[in-house]
């Protein structure tokens, strides 16, 4: 008999820091899930998740560790050894179990301290300094290190995620945990702005599932935008202070503040289509709540919808006509739960 296997993707339909974190979290309440899988990035992601009352960062830690699911970083990121270590040390001092669930698999490329190094000086990117962009770099410049000639220490496994997925009796059911967004894709997003991984459900695929494995793709977004960088991002008005204020925007990662503006639905629109989002999750309406301002962008103008059951209605409504395969759009209103 075929064995089966399935995965559920969580992508970021916008410029990282939506709440994938938190999504990935919830799901993972269900006991179905046998893996938890990592797809792009490195150190640059820091995913917020409350757990059990306490508020945790992961940065390259796949959060299945938190609820004790096996949990493997994936062949498409790029993981430093050291800060690797450091992220194991502080979880496991917060009380999380990281030993026994957490592997690498094999062909994951190193970021060195000369990679950390080099993106340290970084000045036209903006980039979170934690040495992704150069380690890419060297990985598709076939110059790369990966980690099977790296010496493993006891607080993680190497594993091969082709044994995990196919060479075992065990059905698999894994939760794909993708870092940064569509705004931040290497192909989609604004380039030069962007990290330098895919961030969609393309490199979810390319960790080591067929296409027609993928069953839920969970969309995740803000009820307005947020964005770290170089770029000018964040328009005039002392609105977008407030809402930065009601809704903590500062880097989990590097303590930026995050610019911000309205929802750009038409963005959004385009990254569920390409991503094939199942079910939409808009986290943070409640800051816009808070702060009662109810407006978006719509074919490049501003349109102010002045009640939040008009603004609900209508982003609800043109989601689920232009992206057909989106079955359900959720509002969120707590940073716990969706
Ligand atoms: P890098 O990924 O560190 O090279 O940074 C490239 C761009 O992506 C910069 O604008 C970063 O601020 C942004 N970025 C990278 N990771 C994240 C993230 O997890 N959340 C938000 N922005 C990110
Ligand atoms: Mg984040």
């Amino acid at each position: 008999m075929k064995k089966s296997l399935l995965a559920d993707v969580i992508v970021d339909l916008q410029y990282g820091d939506c709440g994938k974190g938190k999504v990935t979290h919830s799901l993972l309440q269900s006991t179905e899930y046998t893996h938890c899988v990592r797809f792009n990035g490195g150190h640059n992601a820091g995913h917020t998740i409350y757990h059990d009352g306490k508020k945790v960062v992961t940065h390259i830690i796949p959060s299945g560790v938190l609820r004790g699911v096996r949990s493997i970083i994936g062949p498409g990121c790029v993981v430093s050894p050291s800060l690797l270590q450091k992220e194991i040390e502080d979880l496991e001092a917060a009380g999380i179990e990281v030993k026994g669930n957490l592997f690498v698999d094999k062909r994951v490329n190193v970021i060195s301290n000369k990679h950390l190094e080099e993106d340290g000086g970084d000045t036209t990117i903006g980039t979170t300094r934690r040495g992704n962009g150069p380690a890419y770099r060297d990985k598709y410049d076939r110059k790369g290190t990966r980690f099977e000639s790296v010496p493993t220490d006891s607080s993680y496994q190497l594993t091969d995620i082709y044994q995990e997925f196919f060479e075992n009796e065990l059905p698999v059911v894994a939760l794909f945990e993708g870092a940064q967004g569509f705004g931040l894709d290497i192909d989609w997003g604004d380039y030069p702005y962007v990290t330098s991984s895919t961030c969609n459900v393309g490199g979810a695929v390319s960790n080591g599932i067929p296409a027609s494995a993928v069953r839920h793709v969970y969309g995740v977004a803000k009820a307005y935008q947020t964005y770290v960088g170089a770029k000018k991002f964040q328009p005039d008005g002392e609105i977008f202070n407030k809402i930065r204020e009601a809704g903590q925007e500062y880097g989990a990662t590097t303590g930026r503040p995050r610019q911000v503006d309205f929802l750009d639905i038409d963005q959004l629109v385009k990254a569920a289509r390409i991503n094939g989002v199942t079910e939409l999750i808009i986290n943070k309406t409640d800051i816009l709540e808070q702060v009662d301002c109810w407006k978006l962008y719509k074919d490049g103008k501003l349109l102010d919808l002045e009640h939040e059951d008009r603004f609900l209605d209508y982003v609800r409504n043109l989601i689920l006509v232009k992206c057909p395969d989106v079955e359900d759009v959720i509002f969120s209103y707590s940073p716990t739960d969706i």
